[in-house]
């Protein structure tokens, strides 16, 4: 071993401020990850049950998807009320304790805040259905007139996520068609009219009720989406909407500059809070537009989903790692690294399927074609997942990745619950094949996910990767996982990187400070290393040669903080 190296930060008021700088957040699905009462859907006593195995996996932070009261039209991010827990999942009392298990072991707390729509069986939403049109009730929301004679057709062209029309049109009480209201996701996600002062005060009151619990931070879902352009005549958005790459700045509904305001003020709030409280985006818009999310005087950070998108391939890692730097030295945040989460299909999956796959297809064929190699896709994650835990920045892990799960193709059409499903009339199954509930013990019934089945089904293979199967098992992907995390607290002091100049295209190869070296392999010839002392590889490696779809962290032996760091010519 090593000498010991100095701890990632001093403890001073700055520090502790700035924890989610460099964090390794672990994003809890909190229906799918434990079962304490053996109903079949995972809740809040269940995670509590595993605080202790995520402390194991040295984590610094949990973020939970939604797990407020919801009818689950689109997996909870539908809520009927926002300062509650859903009474499947536990009450608000469970929530304390969760808190409390997760501080006692220096885990940091997040909550899903989804502030763009709630559900339609919030109080709000019944009641603006129950007022007439012009009311103070219905402007918390947007309703429109239709169009053509009768008012039966929707107010405007604009599409929803889901599919099909953003608009539904609403009965009056007298049974007579009536105004439409507006939806970017299902009919069940009306969306906020954030123009409305009571929305802006009531998602003040919201986040002041969780961070007085005690949470320290937020993910802020669809976070570009809040202000849209609702003067009349409403604009034209005919497209699809291009979720992943709106206009900038003026588009109809997404990522327009008026969003920040909401921000402006939020961030306040955070601020009165000791420490700070901390929030990160949800926002698909182009990268460079990222950066006036991650901004101090708004969220902090925003989610980097360019590798959800990237092949596995030396130069588009690169750009996006050379990019994403870039962008949190402007915008004075830290970058932030996802390789999975609840909307997409797994990356050990990704990383397995022929470049260019066109995954909703593939997930339409039951995963049959074309065909995976689950074998190479957990080689490339495991090697993805180190090579982004050694990059300056958080660090996003999403539930199961580290048990190497694969995405489940093959759940049954009539056991989806995806709204994508039946709103795309059956050609998108969406993305429950990430959120199958995760495999604890490969001998319990459900794998140990609780005792009264798992409310998506869980296929045979979990078996192998469940979590009794791997631990203290050398090798095993969470043993990987693990040890990576471990390292890269103690190695982790700054955010400098510095590529090494000479080796071949295929290879990604930098140094950070304290002589820490990580090397990617992701080209088709093994790479000759270094003679540097190999801490840590994602895979076997042959004599002094690093294998293709493989990561090594190697060190300098007796090397010193800061010793490096001396050397950086100035200016970089
Ligand atoms: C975000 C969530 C996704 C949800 C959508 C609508 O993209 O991550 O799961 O369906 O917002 O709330
Ligand atoms: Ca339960």
């Amino acid at each position: 071993m090593p000498d010991p190296l100095p701890a990632r930060f001093a403890s001073t008021e700055e520090s502790r401020a700035a924890w989610w700088r460099d964090a390794v957040v672990y994003q809890i699905y909190p229906r799918s990850f434990a079962d304490s009462n053996g109903d079949g859907i995972g809740d809040l006593p269940g995670i509590t049950s595993r605080v202790p195995y995520l402390a194991s996996l040295g984590i610094d932070a949990v973020w939970l998807s939604p797990f407020y009261p919801s009818a689950l039209a689109d997996g909870g991010y539908d809520v009927d009320d926002y300062r509650d827990v859903d009474p499947r999942l536990g009450t608000l009392h469970d929530f304390d304790e969760l808190v409390a298990a997760f501080h006692r072991v220096d885990i940091r707390v997040m909550v899903d805040i989804v502030p763009n729509h709630s559900s339609n069986r919030h109080q709000w939403f019944r009641d603006a259905l129950a007022s007439p049109p012009g009311s103070p009730e219905r402007a918390r929301y947007v309703f429109r007139d239709g169009r053509g004679e009768a008012g039966e057709l929707p107010p405007s062209d604009w599409p929803s996520h889901f599919g099909t029309s953003a608009w539904t049109g609403t009965q009056d009480l007298d049974g007579t068609p009536g105004q439409w209201y507006l939806h970017l996701f299902s009919p069940e996600q009306p969306d906020f009219n954030w123009d409305n002062r009571e929305v802006q005060l009531d998602f003040l009151t919201t986040l002041r009720f969780w961070a007085d619990r005690g949470v320290d931070g937020f993910r802020v879902d669809v976070a570009h989406a809040l202000k849209k352009d609702l003067s009349e005549p409403l604009r034209s958005k005919p497209a699809f909407v291009d979720f992943d790459n709106p206009l900038s700045g003026d588009d109809v509904l997404f990522d327009r500059n008026e969003v920040h305001s909401v921000y402006r003020e939020w961030r306040t709030l955070f601020d009165e809070y000791d420490p700070p409280r901390f929030a990160v985006a949800e926002a698909w818009v182009r990268p460079e537009r990222r950066v006036l999310y991650a901004r101090a005087d708004g969220l902090g950070q925003a989610f980097n989903f360019d590798l959800l998108r990237a092949d596995w391939d030396a130069e588009a890692f690169r750009s996006v790692i050379d990019q994403n730097l870039e962008m949190a030295r402007e915008s004075g945040s830290s970058s932030t690294w996802v390789l999975s989460n609840h909307d997409v299909v797994r990356h050990a999956t990704r990383f397995g399927l022929p470049k260019g796959t066109d995954l909703h297809s593939w997930l339409l064929s039951n995963g049959v074609a074309p065909a995976l190699d689950r074998s190479v896709g957990l080689r490339r994650a495991r090697a993805a997942t180190m090579l982004v835990l050694a990059l300056p920045g958080s660090t996003y892990i999403y539930q199961g990745e580290e048990l190497g799960l694969a995405e489940v193709a093959d759940i049954p059409a009539d056991q989806i619950q995806d709204p994508i499903w039946e709103r795309t009339a059956h050609t998108g199954k969406g993305r429950d094949g990430s959120r199958v509930p995760l495999p604890w013990d490969p001998h319990l019934p459900s794998f140990g996910f609780g005792t009264g089945g798992a409310h998506l089904p869980q296929p045979a293979w979990f078996a192998d990767l469940s979590v009794g199967a791997q631990s203290t098992v050398e090798g095993s992907t969470f043993e990987m996982y693990r040890e990576a995390i471990a390292h890269r607290t103690r190695l982790h002091t700054s955010d400098e990187l510095r590529w090494t100049s000479g080796s071949p295209s295929g290879v990604l190869d930098f140094e950070r400070p304290n002589g820490w070296r990580s090397i990617t392999n992701l080209g088709t010839e093994p790479y000759r290393l270094p003679e540097l002392e190999v801490i840590l590889s994602s895979g076997p490696l042959s004599g002094q040669f690093l294998p293709p779809d493989t990561t090594a962290w190697m060190i300098l032996h007796g090397t010193r903080a800061n010793s490096w760091t001396r050397e950086l010519p100035t200016g970089s």
